[in-house]
């Protein structure tokens, strides 16, 4: 559930018409909802009351300070990937002794600065990350708190770019092979093994994958158990999916129903990672129609926001839904596709969407509020779209509009 509602005939994000902050900040723009961020990371919170946890909000989806300040106040911690990921988090008032480090190529310079801060655990994807970070540990004196992320080769059933907990993919150490390379880290004298984790994929719609990958590990940490290995915490990554159209993912209440069941009366604390359940459907992306070209084939309406802004259409034939701000009953509803100002066939934000439109119109692109702007670019030479959030009747710009100025001052042409 979000807040983003009609009423009265026009969309409000929370109190505020969304009309009006279109008049108030231009287009295009993203606009989150603090009460939506909010109720979507108590959800996880409450889903796990009664029991250890900790629910570390994937950075990565939505790296915005104010969004990280919003979910820092409430408690959270943050699944971090880059040390950039961590300096916003530090920014933003979060926890460095709630910070998991994850990520396939950690740096040195990272893995230092995350130890100087005191992160809670870095989340080791192979052998020779190890052995780097028991060097960094080393040179600093420290003990590396470490989790092994185990790929225990389960298919997520989600897209391929997205999908990360088979075989075939990049990430994390062979299920098969993890025996023996924990035996390896808690034999390194400045590492200290606390936890197990692992993430197998994203926008995952049932429960189902989680469980099968959730069986798995615990029948590690049992094996572990037997060689003296003593796992203190399961992180089961992030991944559960959010309704872009109609699929029906299963609520954090329902996810973690499962998970219990299956860990009996284990101890262990459970660390989750989520990234677009709570951010994606906490954010539209407010576009404005430019123009409308009908050919014999198709129609075009020619939005202000483009594949730069949002990219995920293109990137992975993603489907979000479009809705006009104000619904209108004076034209015919055709079959529109949406498509931006950039120069390439593959622009486009929605196809053959079902709509009533005129020139001037404004649209909201629904749940961007998870990898919208971060992987948004300059593409174009494009202005990235300012950031707004809303709450209550408040709005607060928490990124301005970017500039052209912006844009070149890392620039500089060569000498006479
Ligand atoms: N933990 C790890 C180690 C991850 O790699 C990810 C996402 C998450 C947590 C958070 O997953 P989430 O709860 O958001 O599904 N750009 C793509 C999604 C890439 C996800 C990458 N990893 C998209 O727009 O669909």
């Amino acid at each position: 559930m979000d807040y983003f509602n009609y009423r009265d005939g026009t969309l409000f994000a929370e109190d505020v018409p969304v009309s009006r902050i279109a008049e108030q900040f231009g287009t295009p723009a993203y606009v989150y909802s603090r009460a939506t961020l909010e109720r979507h990371f108590r959800a996880y919170d409450e889903s796990l009351a009664g029991r250890d946890h900790l629910i570390c909000y994937a950075v990565k989806a939505n790296s915005n300070l104010a969004v990280l300040n919003v979910l820092a106040r409430l408690g959270a911690g943050f699944d971090i990937v880059s040390v950039g990921e961590l300096e916003r988090v530090l920014r933003a008032g979060g926890q460095p002794d709630k910070v998991v480090f994850s990520g396939v190529g950690k740096q040195p310079l990272e893995m230092r600065r995350a130890l100087e801060v005191g992160v809670r655990c870095f989340n080791v994807e192979s052998e020779t990350e190890l052995d780097r970070l028991n060097d960094v540990a080393r040179e600093l004196g420290r003990q590396a708190p470490v989790s092994l992320r185990v790929n225990p080769d389960v298919d997520a059933g989600t897209h391929p770019y997205i999908s990360t907990g088979l075989k075939e993919n990049k990430f994390g150490i062979d299920i098969a092979e993890a025996r023996r390379i924990y035996a390896r880290a808690a034999a390194m004298s400045n590492l200290d093994v606390v936890g197990v984790d692992c993430h197998i994929g994203s926008q995952l719609t049932t429960a189902a994958p989680f469980m099968d990958a959730l069986d798995r590990v615990l029948t590690l940490i049992d094996q572990l158990a037997e060689d003296g290995i003593h796992i203190r915490h399961l992180d089961m990554g992030g991944g559960l999916g959010v309704t872009y159209d109609q699929e029906t993912p299963p609520s954090p209440s329902e996810y973690m129903a499962e998970v219990r069941k299956r860990l009996g009366d284990r101890t262990l604390e459970i660390v989750l990672e989520p990234g677009r359940s709570i951010a994606a459907n906490a954010g539209i992306l407010l576009t404005r129609v430019e123009f409308l070209k009908c050919t014999d084939h198709r129609n075009f309406a020619i939005i202000d926001a483009a594949m730069n802004d949002l990219i995920r259409p293109a990137l992975y034939s993603a489907w979000q839904a479009i809705i006009p701000v104000t619904p209108r009953q004076d034209v015919e509803e055709k079959a529109w596709d949406l498509v931006g100002p950039v120069c390439e066939t593959g622009d486009f934000l929605g196809k053959e969407r079902r709509l009533a439109l005129a020139a001037g119109d404004l649209l909201a692109v629904r749940s961007a509020g998870a990898y919208g702007f971060v992987m948004s670019s300059n593409y174009n030479s494009r202005n990235r779209p300012p950031e707004l959030m809303v709450d209550g009747d408040r709005v607060h710009v928490i990124r301005q509009r970017e500039t052209l100025e912006d844009q070149m001052r890392l620039e500089a042409c060569l000498p006479e």
